[in-house]
């Protein structure tokens, strides 16, 4: 009997050996929008790095924020017989025929950081908590201007920027920094001198700089801001691309660390970290993208090995509206938490606490 039970337990752990070797051979497609923007090179390099540290086969493809060239990379990785997929779409709306490929082949698909929209292929969405961090922008302004003190005969004056209007995390970051601020318009204690406050009306093409800096110098030049001009008080910029545009413009406008109104961010690039330590970002939202990484390895490992995917929220993000009152067609997503970091601890927090970037990156 002892001789059966061992050669069970033999043959268990070496099946169980096999499988585990098998899931690491896995091949896996990484898409990735652009290289244009430092958050996504860093992103697609953390996650090549950990998967192939854990085993894995992948094909890391960077699609020139076109929609285009992301469908066909993501066909090419079909047909290379990738098993799974993790994709930051480059519009979360077009995805929906190439996906399809892949749903029929019983890949399994991650949504990277941006859901992607209209498809049933997505088995697992792994982000930041989108709303918050719009929250947090949103509430950092409230504190530092004051707005709960403040009446309409005293008002802050505020613009606003988002981003690109086919990233669904566009939004969460808008609506979220919304929850906050709208009050604060309806009752005048916020005013946005331009008009413009509706999602479409400060959205940023592809989260471009230069794009972002060209609206902010229209506005500029329309309102009259400028340090000895109308008084801006704040910009709230959903990240730190726009944030950088609008920032190019202000200082070319004449603003400096001295009087340049508040400008928040999301990302921690290291040109807005550069401003920041300089005074000239107030705000950013720190999204640790190794933790990201390191979680969607732990989801593609349990996937290799057909175990369950730990996840934390199955209750906020649908995405296809036509099933908003069905509680299956929640796609189970991993939120991880986003950072408040202010200008004047950045240079610390980013350097020596996370070890994000060294000093000489600063420099
Ligand atoms: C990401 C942000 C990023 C933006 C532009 C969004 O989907 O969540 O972190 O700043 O895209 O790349």
């Amino acid at each position: 009997m002892k001789k059966i039970i061992a050669i069970l337990l033999a043959t268990a752990t070496l099946m169980g050996a096999v499988f585990a070797k098998s899931a690491k051979g896995t091949k896996v497609g990484v898409s990735m929008p652009t290289k244009d923007l430092q958050r996504w090179n860093q992103d697609g390099a953390n996650m090549k790095a950990e998967l192939e540290k854990a085993g894995f086969v992948v094909d890391l493809q960077y699609a020139a924020n076109d929609i285009p060239t992301q469908i066909s990379q993501i066909e090419n990785m079909i047909t290379g017989k990738c098993k799974i997929l993790v994709i930051v779409a480059v519009d979360g709306s077009s995805l929906s025929n190439v996906l399809e490929q892949a749903r029929k082949k019983k890949i399994q698909v991650i949504a990277y950081d941006r859901l992607i929209m209209n498809t049933k292929a997505v088995s697992y969405y792994a982000t930041f908590d989108n709303e918050l961090v719009g929250k947090m922008q949103g509430q950092y302004l409230e504190r530092a201007l004051n707005l709960k003190n403040r009446t309409k005969d005293d008002p802050a004056y505020m613009e606003f920027f988002t981003g690109d209007p086919g990233d669904n995390n566009a939004n969460f970051f808008f609506n979220g920094a919304m929850k906050v601020i709208k009050p604060y318009l309806d009752s005048g204690v916020v005013v946005c001198r331009s008009g413009q406050t509706t999602k479409a009306q400060v959205a940023t093409l592809n989260w471009s700089t230069e794009e972002a800096q060209k609206r902010m110098e229209n506005l500029i030049t329309s309102n009259k801001y400028g340090p000895k001009g109308t008084k801006l008080d704040a910009v709230l910029c959903s990240n730190d691309s726009t944030a950088l545009g609008a920032t190019n413009a202000l200082v070319s406008a004449g603003y400096t660390a001295a009087n340049i109104p508040l400008i928040t961010g999301q990302d921690c690039d290291i040109a807005n970290t550069k401003n920041m330590i300089k005074g000239l970002q107030a705000m950013n939202v720190f999204k640790d993208t190794r933790v990201l990484a390191a979680k969607v390895l732990e989801m593609i490992q349990a996937i290799g090995e057909g175990k369950k995917v730990s996840v934390n929220n199955t209750t906020d993000y649908n995405n296809n509206e036509k099933n908003l009152q069905d509680p299956t067609s929640f796609i189970p997503s991993f939120l991880c938490t986003p950072e408040e970091v202010l200008s004047d601890t950045c240079y610390d927090f980013l350097v020596n606490n996370k070890k994000y970037y060294t000093a000489a990156e600063l420099k």
